[in-house]
């Protein structure tokens, strides 16, 4: 398969594999794909090993990052230092009495939840230092439009930028601002995500952007097969960019508990909610969820402070759940999109993306079949 896009990362086969997890991010690149590091969780020293192990693993094959660099943070106005704010009592109380009904320990000290976060935007040139510095073949960005410095560097490093939009006006943005890839990301994906659904946006944010370059769009949301993809390709996408389908493979990052919970859910399992990150995320619905809907709840803080509450909680249920309680099960939960409903069974990286090549031929295949009859 050969386009505009995959001579520009260097791929023959455009299905572009987000996932923080290192593992899977070096097997997709591996098995024919392009695997796309997630960078939220580590400080610039840790990128640096980890993009060390992804070039040592991904057999000379190409790769990128993502770097979360979010706009409007409420610590932006007290001079970028979120570090200096502090999640209300009342808010901690309410997450460890929640914890404790389930019998998760959790304890409610300063430390707790004062911890450094990881994705602030303080932090992204070091960040960006590290990954210009590695023979990455894309650089994407997400919750705003990406930095006029990531562009400039990109153009420097001949680095194509891609940005993840979920709206058209977005997009011109992201395009206005010097973007050369845009995701176009609907409402179903897991993560951060709009209003819109794929179908709709991404031949939207085609059209949008047709007289401005037609730089290549990505098709993202509930996309869990080569079928899909081809159906996406067949609406304007140049490929496909996936997120939740990688959480369920053996080497994802993923606790047992959550991956088991992934093959159970039905794709009316997830909801989109700010009580998480303080912004509408989409993710499985869990007992967290009913909670802070109930009328006790405080109500969800803004990002970051919400990560401040979020971490931690997520960190003390897991923990807990790994060491043998079965309540708190009822809690678990992630990041996750619609397409969890086609999740069926725990696979490799290497088969699944062996199977969205062989799915995405048949279909395409199918369809000229039926012109041809
Ligand atoms: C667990 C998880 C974490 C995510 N974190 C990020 C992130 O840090 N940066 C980002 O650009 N996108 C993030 N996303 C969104 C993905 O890049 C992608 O757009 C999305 O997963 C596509 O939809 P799908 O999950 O239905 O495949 C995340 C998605 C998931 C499932």
């Amino acid at each position: 398969l050969k386009n505009r896009l995959c001579e520009l990362v260097g791929v023959d086969f455009p299905l572009f594999a987000f996932s923080h997890c290192r593992d899977v991010v070096a097997a997709v690149s591996k098995a024919g794909g392009f695997g796309v590091f997630g960078t939220t969780h580590h400080t610039p020293e840790e990128l640096e090993i980890e993009l060390n192990w992804i070039e040592a693993h991904c057999g000379g094959r190409p790769y990128g990052v993502d770097l979360v660099i979010p706009e409007n943070l409420p610590g932006a106005a007290t001079g970028g230092s979120a570090a200096a704010l502090e999640v209300p009592k009342e808010h901690r109380r309410f997450v460890v009495e929640l914890l404790h009904r389930y019998g998760v320990p959790i304890e409610d000290k300063d430390e707790t939840w004062n911890f450094e976060l990881r994705f602030m935007p303080e932090r992204a040139t070091a960040m960006m230092d590290v990954a210009f510095r590695h023979p990455i073949r894309l650089i994407a960005s997400a919750l705003g439009v990406a930095p006029q410095s990531m562009i400039e560097r990109g153009r420097d490093h001949r680095v194509p930028v891609a940005a993840l939009v979920g709206a058209k006006e977005h997009a011109i943005r992201q395009v206005n601002a010097g973007v050369d890839v845009l995701v176009a990301q609907g409402t179903e994906a897991g993560g951060h995500c709009g209003e819109v659904s794929t179908l709709v946006l991404v031949p939207e944010v085609v059209k949008a952007v047709a007289h401005l370059g037609a730089p290549p769009v990505l098709a993202a949301g509930g996309i869990m097969n080569g079928r899909q993809m081809a159906g996406c390709m067949a609406f304007g996408a140049a490929g496909v960019w996936t997120g939740s389908i990688w959480l369920s493979t053996i080497e994802s990052e993923m606790s047992e508990a959550f991956r088991d919970k992934m093959v159970g859910a039905r794709s009316r399992d997830t909801v989109r909610s700010k009580a998480r990150t303080g912004k509408y995320s989409r993710q499985l619905r869990s007992s967290w969820h009913d909670a802070w809907e109930s009328a006790e709840s405080p109500g969800a803080l803004p990002m970051p402070l919400m990560n401040r509450l979020s971490i931690p909680a997520f960190a003390a249920i897991e923990k807990s759940v790994a060491g043998g309680n079965t309540a708190a099960r009822d809690l678990i939960s992630h990041f996750v999109g619609q397409g969890v409903g086609l999740v069926d069974g725990v696979r490799s990286v290497a088969s699944v993306v062996g199977e969205f090549k062989e799915d995405f031929v048949e279909a395409t295949l199918g369809l000229q079949a039926l012109l041809e009859e």
